[in-house]
């Protein structure tokens, strides 16, 4: 039996004052004012579209978490922001702890703004530092030095923010495993409640793809991993997701929402979303991706923002499950299989079974845990369960 599991909102803000050579998000370098009036009407107007057309009103769920994304949500004013939250609250009502992130972008921040950010009930910003040295910051075409990062950091302890998080990346062009590490540290020193240590990734589609920067070899990667991880170890910081590490008590509610197959509407351009519902359906939505596209739908009123909806199969369940639930380091409950695809176990049994032969996975009555094997050989371990799936 399916139980229709918390509901997050993701929020997409699709502009940035120019796009960096790495990123393959939908992000557009902006050419003139970003139009924001016009933006954020058309975002409630899209949510009430998905209110209307998959009934969320008729079960109300209140609203787990809300994650402002992008792009550069900080391009927004906080007049703006307080408009848009004001409007997702008249439409959902929010459970009395719910986390609200807003991503921002060193390059656009000032005290006030912050401040106004906060005013507006956002209670989490995640910082897009990415690097402290001028240049690689350059070379990753930031709009931003050191020391705004710095501040910005800074800024975010005195406001009276629940938490905030610093994006950082390491495995960067001609990056030394030394200098990754240095900026570990000064990270560390900045005292963040969580931080988001990514590996530079080459993204096709991207300027990098293109023109491929050189990059630290497999060694040095790895040794930046073990030793930046205990570093992170050290400072109290605990891995709670392959490039998550929070003090305890300040893991990202919104992301541990997507990683336990939680449900999550999806608005503004090209977001995602997924929804359970009690009669066994799955479906997962995108949004009209292209900014001129998306207003369109909001000018014209006869274009839906709506771009795709397609019903889960539950042969495709099981491994949609696994392939989030494993990126988490904590253990599984079994039950939480059973109620978010709405599936019995039976219908994995032979996989797992495997896997603990294999000493992919672990299990205690009540939970399943993956091991360090299985963390080396996860695509196995996810394969298996897409194999399952076909030869059914
Ligand atoms: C959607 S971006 C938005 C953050 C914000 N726009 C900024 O850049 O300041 C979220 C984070 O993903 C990470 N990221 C983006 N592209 C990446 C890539 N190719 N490889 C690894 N991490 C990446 C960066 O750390 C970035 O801050
Ligand atoms: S500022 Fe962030 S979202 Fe925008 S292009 Fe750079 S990494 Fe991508």
């Amino acid at each position: 039996m399916l139980t229709p599991p918390a509901l997050s909102l993701y929020v997409h803000i699709p502009w940035c004052v120019q796009k960096c050579p790495y990123c393959d998000f939908n992000s557009h370098a902006l050419k003139t004012e970003i139009p924001e009036e016009e933006y954020i009407s058309a975002l409630l107007e899209d949510l009430d579209t998905d209110i209307q057309k998959y009934r969320l009103n008729e079960a109300p769920r209140p609203l787990h978490s809300i994650f402002i994304g992008g792009g550069t949500p900080s391009l927004i004013s906080a007049e703006g922001i307080e408009r848009l939250l004001k409007g997702i609250e008249a439409r959902i009502p929010f459970k009395p702890e719910i986390e609200i992130t807003m991503e921002a972008n060193p390059g656009t921040i000032e005290a006030e703004r912050f401040v106004g950010y906060r005013k507006a009930g956002v209670t989490r910003i995640s910082i897009g530092v990415q690097s402290f040295e001028q240049h690689k910051l350059e070379r990753l075409g930031r709009i931003h030095g050191q020391d705004e990062a710095v501040n910005a950091a800074k800024l975010a302890h005195q406001i009276g923010l629940n938490s905030f998080n610093l994006d950082l990346m390491h495995g960067l062009p001609d990056q030394s495993i030394e200098q990754a590490l240095a900026d570990l540290e000064k990270a560390i020193e900045l005292a963040p409640p969580h931080l988001s240590w990514y590996q530079l990734t080459i993204e096709p589609n991207t300027m990098f793809y293109y023109k491929p920067p050189t990059l630290p070899d497999d060694d040095d990667l790895w040794d930046i991993f073990e030793l930046g991880h205990q570093k992170l170890s050290a400072a109290g910081y605990v891995q709670y997701e392959i490039s998550g590490y929070s003090k305890p008590g300040y893991q990202c509610q919104h992301n541990l929402n997507y990683w336990r197959f939680g449900d999550y509407l999806g608005i503004g351009c090209g977001s995602h979303g997924k929804l359970s519902f009690t009669d066994g359906r799955i479906i997962r939505t995108t949004k009209v991706k292209h900014p001129r596209g998306y207003l369109a739908a909001y000018q014209n009123m006869v274009k839906p923002y709506l771009h795709t909806e397609h019903v889960v199969a539950d042969e495709d369940r099981p491994f949609e499950f696994f392939m989030n639930r494993f990126r988490l380091m904590e253990a599984c409950p079994k039950q939480d299989y059973v109620d978010t695809t709405g599936l019995p176990l039976s219908t994995i049994q032979e996989t797992i079974d495997w896997a603990l032969e294999m000493g992919y996975l672990s299990e205690t009555a009540p939970h399943w845990q993956i091991t360090e094997k299985g963390k080396l050989f996860l695509n196995d371990l996810l394969e298996a369960f897409m194999a399952e799936e076909s030869e059914e």
